[in-house]
């Protein structure tokens, strides 16, 4: 790994990470999982007019082309933004990866994007022997758009440990970034642990919960609420940040927007920290990527 992240201190939603390349990136993101073509465009244009510079976008959520606009109409240089968008599995391997990056640019309107991840590894149980090389020849094409001043900074999604490790044997730009799910119920220790090791920093998605999980209504997160005068929402997304996560927390309702990003006027305990890392399963998507069949 070529530079450490840099721990700084976190005084707002914009503070920033150096990643192991020297790119920088704000530690709180918007998300837009979820965020249908028709709202994405407002949604992402509050997002930026409340504060979020970083967007994070993925073929998959068919709404790229929406992002694209929502950006131009915040009316923001876009060398101010932080532009994620991730390969779908259907597009793995070195020919459909180089078409993918192109199609994305195209789509979001722009000629670079900030980071660039794999949605999720290529795995045994569909590509047995072959999953492994599957993932280096998709990483291949990245890094030569990386070379090409396509991508700022290239990273994974939904990689365990070992999928990295595996990755590392053939990679020649190391990973910066890997984005998993990670929320009260799901904390993920040891592969954290592994990863900020490692000089990758590790990004949550659904550090709410995602939709149907039931962090906010869990009484312990509401009596942690209750004694730092915040919401449940404040709670797990601080509770992120203070184990150096970055959260991607995705409203399309501004107030919403605006709740998720107060969070640097309170501090959780060791001890509380402690007490929201190990609650029971609340739910959320919890999926193994060696088993899913996507
Ligand atoms: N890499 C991956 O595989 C992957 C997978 C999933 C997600 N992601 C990324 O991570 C982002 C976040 O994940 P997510 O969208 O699944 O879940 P999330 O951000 O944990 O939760 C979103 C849900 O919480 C609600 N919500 C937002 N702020 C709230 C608040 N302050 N109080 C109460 N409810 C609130 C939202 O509703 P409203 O919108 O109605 O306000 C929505 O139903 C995604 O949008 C996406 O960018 C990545």
């Amino acid at each position: 790994m070529e530079r450490m992240i840099v721990m700084v201190e976190l005084k707002n939603i914009n503070s920033l990470y150096r990643l192991n390349n020297g790119v920088t990136i704000p530690c709180v993101g918007y998300g837009t999982f979820r965020t249908p073509a028709d709202v994405a465009e407002q949604a992402v244009a509050d997002a930026i007019a409340v504060g979020y510079r970083l967007i994070d976008t993925a073929t998959v959520y068919g709404n790229e082309e929406a992002v694209g606009r929502g950006i131009k109409d915040a009316g923001i240089d876009r060398h101010r933004l932080f532009v994620t968008s991730k390969l779908w599995n259907d597009h793995r391997g070195y020919a459909k990866a180089k078409q993918a990056i192109d199609e994305t640019l195209e789509r979001l309107q722009t000629d670079y994007l900030d980071l660039y991840l794999i949605h999720w590894p290529a795995n045994r149980k569909q590509f047995g022997d072959q999953a492994a090389e599957i993932n280096a020849e998709t990483w291949r094409a990245m890094e030569e758009a990386y070379h090409e001043g396509k991508i700022r900074a290239l990273g994974l999604s939904n990689f365990m440990p070992h999928h990295v490790v595996e990755l590392m044997k053939t990679a020649e730009v190391a990973p910066a970034v890997d984005q998993i799910e990670v929320h009260p119920g799901w904390p993920h220790v040891e592969e954290v642990k592994y990863l900020q090791a490692h000089n990758i920093l590790v990004e949550g998605w659904a550090p709410l919960g995602g939709q149907g999980a039931k962090v906010m209504t869990n009484p312990t997160m509401q009596q942690l609420a209750a004694k730092y005068g915040k919401t449940t929402a404040h709670v797990s997304l601080r509770w992120l940040l203070q184990r150096w996560i970055l959260p991607l927390p995705k409203s399309v309702h501004k107030e919403r927007m605006v709740q998720n990003t107060q969070l640097f006027d309170f501090e959780l305990s060791d001890e509380d920290m402690e007490k929201i890392t190990a609650l029971p399963n609340l739910g959320g998507q919890c999926a193994d990527p060696d088993e899913v069949d996507f």
